[in-house]
């Protein structure tokens, strides 16, 4: 059978480190507060003017680097903070890369974008249409939050930062990069929920032009999240769909070498791991270091661990990711 691998991962940060005492300067919070509720300590916020188109670019030359070559046939951008209303960013990495011509999408799935991304570009190359994609996940947070005490719920949560790679088959991917075949992937959703963790405004149903000064005075510009809502059905929606996705294709949680899940809590990490029966050190977090990167944290992920020299060939390796929509998925991969 076709193996499709994924391969070159690399990462792009804002500029600025931020830590939990700048924060504090900056709104009422601290460091211990958010410790031991998220397991931040920093994250990294890009100059003013930059978007997360720039930062997705920055990640792909290094993709591109590695993998040896600037050829795509497609790109797969993954977004929630996209740098304009429209277009997306795919088409201005398209051009900011000189990628002439070449299909752009757009996906808006939040923190589950990157498993989105991975879905669409195994089947789109599965089904013979590209041969390999570029899938790239961005996300400049800290131009869109609330960064005083009446938004610190979210503010201290997220990072800016991008994460990329390359997707295509074995046969033609690089040998000399750390390569992730795709074994099988489940994505779900549920709108429901839509409103728990959501940025009502601009929109169309009720566009930037209408926007009053008291709703800018409320904040309804920026996110909001129920938090508990959030953080409860992230744990059980994870951990259903990792079960759900190792049982289908017959592999049990003990054959999970590394786990590489969305970085939005360690304690949501810990609690999925601990209920797969996943043993903590196999459970790579890098939300320490960068915050909630959002479509970035998976691929930021991989690119950590893959300096970190963490993988092995023939090794399984599991992802989850759960966030805005709802949404949630998991993907298993074989070090090939
Ligand atoms: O990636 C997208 C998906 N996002 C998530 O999965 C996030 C899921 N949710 C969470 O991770 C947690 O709910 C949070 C970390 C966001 C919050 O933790 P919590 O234990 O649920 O805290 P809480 O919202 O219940 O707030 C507890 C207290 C409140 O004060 P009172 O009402 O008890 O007096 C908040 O006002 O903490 C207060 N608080 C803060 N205090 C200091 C909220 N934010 C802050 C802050 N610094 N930044």
């Amino acid at each position: 059978m076709t193996q499709i691998v994924m391969h070159s991962f690399a990462k792009a940060l804002g500029s600025r480190k931020i830590t939990n005492d700048d924060l504090s300067r900056m709104m009422e919070t601290s460091d211990e507060w958010i410790t031991q509720r998220t397991g931040i300590k920093s994250r990294f916020w890009a100059e003013p003017g930059i978007g997360s188109s720039d930062l997705a670019v920055d990640a792909t030359r290094e993709s591109f680097k590695q993998s040896g070559t600037d050829h795509v046939d497609a790109i797969i951008a993954a977004t929630l903070s996209p740098d304009h209303y429209f277009p997306g960013i795919g088409v201005l990495i398209q051009t900011k890369l000189g990628l002439k011509n070449i299909p752009a999408f757009d996906i808006r799935q939040q923190c589950s974008g990157f498993l989105y991304g991975i879905q669409m570009a195994h089947s789109l190359i599965k089904s013979g249409t590209y041969k390999r994609i570029l899938l790239v996940g961005s996300e400049v947070h800290s131009t869109g939050l609330d960064i005083s005490t009446r938004g610190r719920d979210l503010a201290v949560l997220f990072g800016d930062g991008a994460g990329s790679c390359i997707i295509e088959e074995a046969t033609t991917a690089p040998t000399n990069t750390t390569r992730f075949e795709i074994i099988d992937s489940e994505l779900h959703s549920d709108g429901a929920d839509a409103r728990e963790l959501w940025c009502e405004l601009p929109g169309s149903v009720h566009f930037t032009s209408a926007i009053t000064p008291d709703e800018f005075q409320h904040g309804a510009v920026f996110p909001k999240m129920n938090g508990r809502r959030v953080f409860e059905n992230a744990v059980k929606r994870m951990t259903e769909v990792c079960n759900s996705l190792l049982s289908k294709n017959n592999i049990k949680s003990e054959q999970v070498s590394h786990f590489i899940p969305h970085q939005a809590n360690t304690r949501i990490n810990e609690m999925v791991a601990n209920l797969l029966q996943i043993s903590p050190e196999r459970c790579f977090n890098t939300i320490q270091n960068y915050g909630n990167t959002t479509a970035a944290t998976i691929p930021i992920g991989f690119t950590d661990a893959i300096s970190s020299n963490r993988f092995k060939s023939q090794e399984f390796v599991l992802s989850a990711a759960f966030g805005s929509g709802f949404t949630w998925g998991s993907a298993i991969f074989k070090v090939v």
